[in-house]
C-alpha cells in the first residue's frame, strides 16, 4: 500500500512529533489487536495506532488528521461487545491506554475524578479501599476502563437498583475533532446551566468527541452484602420468579438470570459453581444495605417469593469466597457458552421488565424455528436480557442474522429497545430503524455533523447506511 492509498501513512513523521516515536506503532503485528474487540464482527486493522498522554496531543492530533481527512478511531480495552472501537475505515487508532490515571478521589465530596484508560473495577477498588462506592458493574470490569464505559454508557447487574454509567458521570473534559478542549458538567450532584452535553456525551459511541477526564460522583460503601443462588427446574419458572419479586415491591441490587444454556455451558467450561442435577435455570439475586438482618431478611423474601414459583432450593452464600464463585460463574456465562458451540451473536435487548416471560418465550420460539441454540441470561431484573445465539459453522450466519432480527424486532413489538448495554456501533447500525424513526435518526445524524464537520471521528458507525 502507498501513502496515496492509505493517507495515514503520510502523517507517520507528524505523528511521531506529537505523541513520540515510541508511540506511533506501525509494525503489522501490533496493529492486529486493535482490529479486533469482543463482538466477533471480524478484523479491521488500523493503518496506525497512536497512545497519546493528554488532551493537547490529542487536539494536535485531531486537527492533523481532520486536515488530511484521516479518520480516527477511539480505542481503549476493546471489550466491547458492538464494535464500537473498530476502526472499520483504517487511518489512525487513537488508544488511550496511557492515560490511566486516578486523578483524585475526594470523599467528603463524594467525587473521584479519572482519566479514560483507568480500569473500571481498579477504581471500584481505589474508592472502595476509602469507604465510598463506584457501582457501575460490567461484566467485564477486571479489564474494561472507564473511558470504554462512557462511550457505550455501560451498564451490568448492579444497574436494577443503582443505575448506569450514565448517572455517575457528573462531568468530562473532551477534545471535538476539531481539535477545541472542552469541558462539560459540573461537580455538583445538581446542576442545570445549559444543554446536558455530559448525558448527550456519555453513551455516543466515540463519535462526537474524545473524551480526557470523568468526574464521577460516588455513594457511600454500603456496609452490608449478600447474595443468593435460587435454582428453577427450567427458564420459564425462573422469569416468573423475576416478575413476582420485582410485584412485591422488594428492590434487589441484582436479580440475574442463567437459563438451561447457560447452565449447561457453565458445567463443561467447568464454572466455580457446580450446578446440581435437575437445575435448569437460576437466578443470583443479591441485596444490599447497612443492617446485616434487614439484609438478611430482604433476601429471605427473595426466596420465599422463587419458592413460591417453584424455586428447587435458595442458596445463602455463607461467605466472600462463595459470592466470588457465583458472580465469577455469572460473569464468565459470556465467554463459557463458547464451549458448546464456537461463534455467537449476543445481543442485550432490554423490555420493560413485567415483559421478562414473554421475552424469554419468544426468543426460544425463534431458536426453535431456526433451529439454532439460543442462550438466554443476563440481568433480568431490570428487563435487560443476553440472548446469544450460538452456531457452529460461517454458512449458519444468514440464519443467526435472520434470528437476530426477529429476536429485535420482537423486543421492539414489546415496548423495548434493539440494545439496553452495548451500543449500537457496527454491530446493529442496519437495524436502529427497527426503534427510532427516520426523523430521529436524522436529527442525531445532525448533532454528529455539527460536532465533527469533516467527519473523521469513529466513521462508518450507528446510522444506517454508513460505510
Ligand atoms: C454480561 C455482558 C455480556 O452481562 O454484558 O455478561
Ligand atoms: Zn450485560
Amino acid at each position: 500500500m502507498t501513502p496515496a492509498e492509505r493517507p495515514a501513512l503520510a502523517l507517520l513523521a507528524e505523528l511521531r512529533a506529537i505523541v513520540g516515536p515510541e508511540n506511533v506503532l506501525v509494525d503489522p503485528e501490533r496493529l492486529v489487536p486493535y482490529g479486533k474487540d469482543e463482538s466477533d464482527l471480524g478484523e479491521f486493522p488500523p493503518d496506525v495506532v497512536v497512545r497519546p498522554a493528554t488532551a493537547k496531543e490529542i487536539s494536535r492530533l485531531l486537527v492533523l488528521c481532520g486536515e488530511r481527512g484521516v479518520p480516527v478511531t477511539p480505542s481503549a480495552a476493546r471489550s466491547g461487545k458492538s464494535g464500537g472501537c473498530l476502526p472499520v475505515r483504517g487511518g489512525v487508532v487513537l488508544s488511550v491506554e496511557r492515560m490511566n490515571r486516578i486523578l483524585e478521589i475526594r470523599r467528603e465530596d463524594l467525587v473521584g475524578r479519572v482519566e479514560p484508560g483507568v480500569v473500571t473495577g481498579d477504581y471500584m477498588k481505589a474508592v472502595e479501599a476509602v469507604g465510598l462506592f463506584y457501582p457501575p458493574d460490567p461484566a467485564s470490569l477486571a479489564f474494561c476502563t472507564i473511558g470504554g464505559n462512557v462511550a457505550e454508557n455501560a451498564g451490568g447487574p448492579r444497574a436494577l437498583k443503582y443505575g448506569v454509567t450514565r448517572d455517575y458521570v457528573l462531568g468530562l473534559e473532551l477534545v471535538l475533532p476539531t481539535g477545541e478542549i472542552l469541558r462539560t458538567g459540573k461537580e455538583t450532584i445538581k446542576g442545570v446551566a445549559g444543554f446536558d452535553l455530559t448525558a448527550l456525551l456519555v453513551g455516543s459511541e466515540g463519535m462526537l468527541g474524545v473524551v480526557t477526564e470523568i468526574t464521577t460522583q460516588l455513594l457511600p460503601l454500603p456496609r452490608e452484602v449478600q447474595t443468593a443462588l435460587c435454582l428453577f427446574p427450567d427458564t420459564e419458572r425462573a422469569s416468573r420468579a423475576v416478575s413476582a419479586v420485582l410485584a412485591a415491591g422488594v428492590l434487589p441490587r441484582a436479580l440475574e438470570l442463567i437459563d438451561d444454556v447457560a447452565i449447561r455451558a457453565s458445567r463443561v467450561a467447568k464454572a466455580p459453581f457446580n450446578f446440581p442435577e435437575g437445575c435448569g435455570a437460576a437466578l443470583v439475586a443479591e441485596v444490599d444495605g447497612n443492617l446485616a438482618e434487614a439484609c438478611a431478611r430482604e433476601l429471605e423474601r427473595v426466596g420465599e417469593i422463587c419458592a413460591r414459583e417453584g424455586a428447587l432450593d435458595v442458596l445463602l452464600a455463607q461467605n466472600e469466597g462463595q459470592r466470588r464463585d457465583l458472580w465469577e460463574t455469572r460473569r464468565r456465562v459470556s465467554v463459557n457458552l463458547k464451549s458448546l458451540h464456537p461463534m455467537k451473536i449476543s445481543e442485550d435487548v432490554a423490555v420493560p421488565r413485567s415483559r421478562i416471560p414473554e421475552l424469554v418465550a419468544a426468543v426460544q420460539a425463534i431458536g426453535r424455528k431456526l433451529g439454532l441454540e439460543v442462550a438466554c441470561y443476563g440481568h433480568a431484573g431490570d428487563g435487560n436480557l443476553h440472548a446469544n445465539v450460538l452456531y457452529d459453522r460461517k454458512e449458519e450466519r444468514p440464519r443467526v442474522d435472520e434470528a437476530v432480527a426477529e429476536l429485535l424486532r420482537a423486543a421492539v413489538a414489546m415496548g423495548g429497545t434493539i440494545t439496553g448495554e452495548h451500543g449500537v456501533g457496527l454491530a446493529k447500525k442496519e437495524l436502529l430503524g427497527l426503534e427510532q424513526s427516520p426523523e430521529l435518526i436524522a436529527l442525531q445524524r445532525r448533532i454528529k455533523a455539527l460536532f465533527d464537520p469533516k467527519g473523521i471521528l469513529n466513521p462508518g458507525k450507528m446510522f444506517p447506511g454508513e460505510r
